[in-house]
């Protein structure tokens, strides 16, 4: 008999390999590989017991009926909307974001809402002391709110208390990175307590129906520290994000097993918490002035919702032959350096003695495609030093060829836009028009001559 094969499975994604390394291959993280045991089938014995043992499951077609899962509407809409409608029963959030973005704020406001409405609220925090949260609850005007908190770290303490009785129809986890599971080795926060604890704090959440929240931290490259296989556990990943430095607050849907992504809710960080921003656009815009050079405001699409935002430009000719920078906040700095060289090779334009700085103001980060054309105006508009008009929006993706490709649902965007004021819009070509007045464009050329008046 040939010898069973070790194999080693890494903990945070999950890749399997032949032998243990120090660092995994797949995901780079190191001290994550782990030897499994009993996972040795191979290809052949597989085949050759494929018919005994195991119980046969019932297999349904598509069309079957499906009963929707019940969902809890937290009464915050920013939150309900990102959320898809609100917390689903039975299911499993988890929420990630930088440390001092709201998490904890957001939730407890959340669960107090909940539980003034008569539901079973459980707060668990790992990190701050109960009078903590008692204190801020009380600063926030939720003092009253009958929020069962708990500050422990423990998963199978947690289990037991809340077990007790009727289970709770909102169990909060503040973070996940503070708990342990004493089924396993290892201190809070490493790879396989993290994935156990959560293991452990989803079945309770699946068997008993309740909604389970979990704050996961954030590493400094943005994804939520800890196993990357905890954003497949879950139902449900939130992303809380913004610039401290602003009041302004994001919280996006990027994966819902119940609902779309790319829906948002708004928040603003204020003295009394997080407060709801129903209409986003105007909040981002700032106050505009005519003959400014190097802003655009780009209409831009959240999931189904449009937020208009400004996009500002600096252009700095250098005297010197120093290397120039290029800078960029809220946009992707590679999408700025394509912008920059689809301008020099198809336009003429050249920025090769300038440092360029882009800015999309408020905070806001855009990951639009659409945003191209109004990256492309703006820096268009700082480098001729000629303003784009301020009744005006831009929007349009620009492909390697300098061509202005259309983009997904312009007319929305066309009624955001007027609805805030604006007049005219400058788009791809054959973009359809109610009321607004609309300058198509085939080609990135055609909108540098437009703007420096040459065509
Ligand atoms: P917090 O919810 O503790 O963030 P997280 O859990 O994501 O780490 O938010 C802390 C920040 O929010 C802190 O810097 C102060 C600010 N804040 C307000 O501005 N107003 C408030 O009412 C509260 C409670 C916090
Ligand atoms: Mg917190």
């Amino acid at each position: 008999m040939a010898k069973p094969q070790k194999r080693y499975v890494c903990q945070s994604c999950g890749s399997v390999a032949s032998r243990w390394q120090g660092q995994c291959v797949d995901c780079s993280e190191w001290n994550t590989l782990v030897e499994e045991v009993g996972g040795n089938v191979t290809p052949f014995q597989a085949k050759h017991n494929l018919q005994s043992g195991g119980r046969a499951i019932a297999l349904i077609g598509l069309d079957a009926e499906v009963a929707l899962p019940e969902r809890m509407a937290t009464g915050i809409a920013e939150l309900d909307r990102a959320l898809g409608g609100g917390f689903v029963e039975g299911s499993a959030t988890l929420i990630g974001g930088d440390p001092g973005i709201g998490k904890s704020t957001l939730l407890l406001q959340a669960a107090a809402k909940l539980a003034k409405a008569g539901q079973r609220v459980v707060y668990v925090s790992g990190e701050e002391a109960a009078d903590q949260v008692r204190l801020r609850a009380r600063r926030l005007g939720l003092g009253d709110a009958p929020v069962e908190l708990g500050a422990a770290t423990s998963t199978r303490d947690i289990l037991t208390t809340v077990g007790q009785g009727q289970p709770p129809a909102l169990l909060v986890i503040d973070s996940i990175q503070t708990m342990h599971s004493d089924l396993i080795e290892g201190a809070p926060g490493t790879v396989s307590q993290v994935r156990a604890s959560a293991q452990e704090l989803i079945r309770f959440a699946k068997e008993r129906g309740s909604a389970l929240v979990l704050v996961g931290h954030v590493t400094k490259d943005g994804s939520i520290a800890g196993p990357r296989v905890l954003e497949h556990m879950v139902d449900t990943v939130l992303s809380f994000e913004g610039e401290r430095s602003h009041q302004y607050r994001i919280l996006r849907a990027i994966k819902n097993r119940f609902g779309g992504t790319d829906e948002i809710g708004v928040f603003s960080m204020e003295t009394g918490g997080l407060s709801e921003v129903a209409n986003p656009s105007a909040l981002f815009l700032t106050h505009r002035e005519e003959g400014m050079t190097g802003a655009t405001v780009f209409p831009a699409l959240e999931g189904t919702r449009p937020v208009l935002v400004e996009v500002q430009a600096l252009v700095v000719r250098l005297a010197s032959g120093a290397t120039p920078r290029r800078a960029v906040v809220g946009w992707d700095s590679g999408r700025l350096a394509m912008i920059l060289a689809v301008l020099e090779a198809r336009c003429g334009l050249s920025f090769s003695t300038c440092e360029v700085y882009l800015n999309i103001a408020g905070g806001y980060r855009v990951q639009d495609p659409a945003a191209d054309l109004a990256v492309a105006a703006a820096l268009i508009s700082a480098l001729s030093e000629r303003p784009v008009p301020a009744d005006a929006v831009a929007f349009g993706e620009i492909a390697l060829s300098g061509e202005v490709r259309p983009v997904a649902h312009a007319p929305l965007r066309l009624k955001e836009a007027a609805k805030l004021g604006f007049e005219r819009a400058l788009g791809p070509a054959a973009t359809k028009s109610d009321g607004m007045r609309v300058s198509g464009f085939k080609t990135l050329g055609a909108l540098v001559d437009h703007m420096l008046g040459r065509g």
